[in-house]
């Protein structure tokens, strides 16, 4: 049988783009009725040195070279960030070509005017590989939720925070010791503040949430806090009462609103999310007729992600009648986002106070008057030099608002010197 030559091109040959270039250009491909090509790749530097590729490839520095190429019908885009990725992504798709993108952050920031122009131009716009690297989440979500009315997703989304608090909790070093091991080891990029700041899984949860409940938040819409201010004592603190700590990012519906939030969380031991370690991603999906399902596996890396890149360019090349990624949950009706003062769920908190009487009654006082009433207090590591004790308290299940509230007031009390950490406990039925 005779097959068909396809033309692909790529915009970026990094990390990710290394990968696919060396896997389009194996022969198991082939099998796919059509020869693939990778003719021509944008990069910033054509004349760099790429020891890591298997076979040569034809460099270009102007995008125009694959925008006005008729043979070319598939541009993989894995360049990432949101400009000039946004203007590479629309000008391909305009001039006719199927688009794949790896590329978070356009797709969070630009999704809906991307996936409109797909559209107009009758092309398609693929991005399994945004969120979860090899973890095929998003076609699972377009595709094999659509009998549920989806309930919520709540994930371990990005592998470099997962990685450095894994060791924090395993090793008691400090932030800042493992963020620089972490970058060292390529866990990290040197500018590490996406994801340390927890700005990568907003972008990786306003996806999800696209597909999964209709609603294309801002970035702003989602709550985000990142886990750079931690320290090593919340993790001892943490296990003496049998939790860890994850950054979380979550989408959780309660009636007709959702409540998106990206922070660090301690998570009960017994959890499956606590025993996801090192780089690795979990997703958990309550499908409400499914229940809660979990997805594991690698979230990055140049081989995991390849793989979504290249699952998707399987789908196109098959015309695979997979449901479209712009189409979403068809259970979904109109929601809207709650702000984060209406969350609820348990505290922990530690307070730095002068080691005397009465200190913890003034702030079992103030959390009283806001209605939080305290489940447990451990007071530990008293300095007897400076008199200093910390306060170690947990909450029952409280509202964000009231404990907003209580905090500030906590902090004015003469004898707390400091108010060193404030995490939510993460709540499982
Ligand atoms: N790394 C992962 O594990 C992973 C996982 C999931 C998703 N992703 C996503 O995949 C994409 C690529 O990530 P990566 O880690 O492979 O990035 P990377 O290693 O930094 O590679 C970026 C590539 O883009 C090229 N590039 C950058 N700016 C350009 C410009 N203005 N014009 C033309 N080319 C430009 C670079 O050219 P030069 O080579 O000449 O410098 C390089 O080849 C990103 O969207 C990322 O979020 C990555």
């Amino acid at each position: 049988m005779n097959k068909k030559r396809l033309q692909l091109g790529m915009i970026g040959c990094g990390v990710v783009g290394t990968a696919v270039a060396n896997l389009v250009s194996d022969s198991t491909l082939n099998s796919f009725n059509e020869i693939v090509d990778l003719k021509s790749i944008l990069v910033k530097n054509p004349t760099k040195e790429r020891t890591n590729l298997l076979m040569t490839q034809n460099f270009v520095s102007d995008i125009n070279k694959i925008v006005e190429d008729d043979e070319i019908t598939i541009v993989i885009e894995l360049m990432g960030g949101e400009n000039p990725a946004f203007d590479y992504i629309s000008r391909c798709l305009k001039s006719g070509k199927h688009v794949i993108t790896a590329n978070k952050e356009v797709i969070s920031k630009k999704g809906s005017e991307l996936v409109s122009i797909a559209k107009h131009a009758g092309r398609e716009l693929k991005y399994e590989a945004s969120v979860g690297g090899g973890i095929p989440i998003l076609s699972s979500l377009s595709n094999d939720f659509s009998a549920n009315p989806i309930q919520g997703i709540r994930a371990i989304i990005n592998g470099t925070t997962n990685y450095i608090l894994t060791r924090m909790d395993n090793e008691e070093s400090s932030f800042e010791d493992v963020l620089k091991d972490a970058q060292n080891l390529g866990y990290a990029e040197s500018d590490p503040s996406d994801d340390i700041e927890g700005t990568d899984a907003v972008y990786k949860l306003s996806i999800l949430t696209r597909l999964a409940f209709d609603v294309a938040p801002t970035t702003s819409d989602i709550h985000k806090e990142g886990i750079n201010g931690i320290k090593q004592k919340e993790f001892r603190y943490s296990r003496e009462l049998g939790f860890t700590i994850k950054l979380i990012a979550s989408a959780q519906k309660r009636s007709d609103k959702l409540l998106l939030r990206v922070h660090p969380a301690l998570i009960p031991k017994e959890i499956p999310m606590a025993n996801v370690n090192g780089a690795f991603n979990m997703v958990e999906i309550d499908g409400g007729l499914t229940g809660p399902l979990w997805f594991q596996g690698a979230g990055a890396g140049p081989n995991p992600t390849a793989s979504a890149v290249l699952s998707d360019l399987m789908s196109i090349l098959e015309g695979r009648n997979r449901i479209d990624q712009t189409i979403v949950n068809n259970h979904t009706e109109l929601l809207q986002l709650a702000p984060m003062d209406d969350y609820r769920c348990r505290y922990y908190l530690r307070v730095t106070v002068n080691d005397k009487a009465g200190v913890l009654a003034a702030i079992a006082t103030i959390l009283g008057e806001r209605d939080i009433s305290i489940l447990s207090v451990l007071q530990k590591d008293t300095d007897s030099k400076l008199k200093h004790a910390d306060l170690v308290i947990m909450t029952h299940e409280s509202k964000e608002k009231n404990m907003k509230a209580a905090v500030s007031e906590i902090k004015a009390l003469l004898d707390v010197i400091n108010l060193d950490s404030l995490l939510r406990v993460e709540e499982y039925s």
